[in-house]
């Protein structure tokens, strides 16, 4: 498998796939690959004749400079598991740094529409003009005709749709399910940091989710709201930090039901301080 860590290489490299008519799926992760990262791969395998997987922790996206510093790095692990796919039509591209942002560090401001204000836009300043930026760069690098995005990271997924919208970046979006550990547990590549106890409790989000999704049934957006809180306030070893029921489409928290409307819960809790974050569709 190639693994490049110069964007004038991997450029190259897709410059002369795209002379031989052969169409290209991206998947930007920040590596830890794990099930879910692989099933990205594998819709990007099925619908194009070449993946590309970018593997790069984007330091512009952590508001919190300690998250960045033990975000787990994996690439050999990471280079391997895709291996598991296919050696010939995955191409990886690992930059440093300095590849991606040639000494300037910083996030470009992004206007989505309202979107990037809503939930973690609260809770993570900056955290999605980040994800603008290096995803923006990623798409001018590799110039892919489709890129593939996990719901577990919904808000983000809305986003970038919003993002090759407003700048007509010629790439189609497709979101792809969640996965999930047989727990309930949504894979997260910040799940290996965990300790045991942790680990232990963490399914315990997943499980108020699809309870929440059942309340919605009968109930208004305010009280399993008040119900889910009224849990995790119980709860020893997990803190909630915010679950939201929110218009899927525009994310704004639903203030009265309509039957017309497509809706998604939204969760963010601490377990110990590893931030976890799940959604759920809820109709
Ligand atoms: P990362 O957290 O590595 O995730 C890479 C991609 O994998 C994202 O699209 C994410 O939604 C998807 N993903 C993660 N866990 C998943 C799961 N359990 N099921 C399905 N998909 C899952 O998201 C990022 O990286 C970064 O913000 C990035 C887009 C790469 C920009 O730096």
């Amino acid at each position: 498998m190639q693994v490049y860590s110069e964007k004038q290489q991997i450029i190259k490299a897709i410059t002369l796939l795209k002379t031989k008519k052969q169409t290209i799926g991206l998947v930007p992760t920040m590596g830890a690959l794990h099930r879910g990262h692989l099933a990205l791969v594998e819709s990007a395998l099925q619908n194009n004749d070449y993946a590309v997987v970018s593997i790069f922790v984007n330091p512009t996206q952590f508001d919190n400079s300690s998250d960045l510093k033990k975000y787990p790095r994996t690439l050999e692990e990471d280079v391997a598991l895709l291996s598991t796919l296919s050696k010939e039509r995955i191409l990886v591209y690992a930059p440093t740094v300095e590849d991606v942002y040639e000494g300037n560090a910083v996030s470009e401001a992004f206007d989505f529409d309202g979107l990037e204000f809503e939930m973690e836009g609260k809770f993570r300043h900056g955290h999605f003009d980040g994800v603008g930026t290096i995803v923006k760069r990623l798409f001018e690098i590799v110039t892919p005709h489709n890129a593939y995005f996990g719901e577990k990271d919904f808000q983000q997924l809305q986003i970038i749709k919003k993002l090759v919208e407003k700048h007509h970046i010629p790439v189609k979006i497709t979101g792809c399910p969640i996965y999930r550990e047989a727990s309930g547990l949504a894979m997260s590549s910040r799940n290996t940091r965990l300790k045991p106890e942790y680990l232990e409790a963490a399914p315990f989000i997943y499980k108020t989710l699809t309870t929440a999704k059942k309340l919605f049934g009968t109930k208004s957006a305010n009280k399993v709201s008040e119900w889910v809180e009224n849990q995790f306030s119980k709860h020893d070893l997990l803190e909630l930090e915010y679950f939201i029921i929110a218009d899927a489409k525009t994310l704004r928290p639903v203030k009265r039901k309509s039957n017309k409307k497509v809706y998604r819960a939204f969760i963010a809790a601490y377990a110990d301080d590893i931030r976890l974050i799940d959604n759920i569709a809820l109709n």
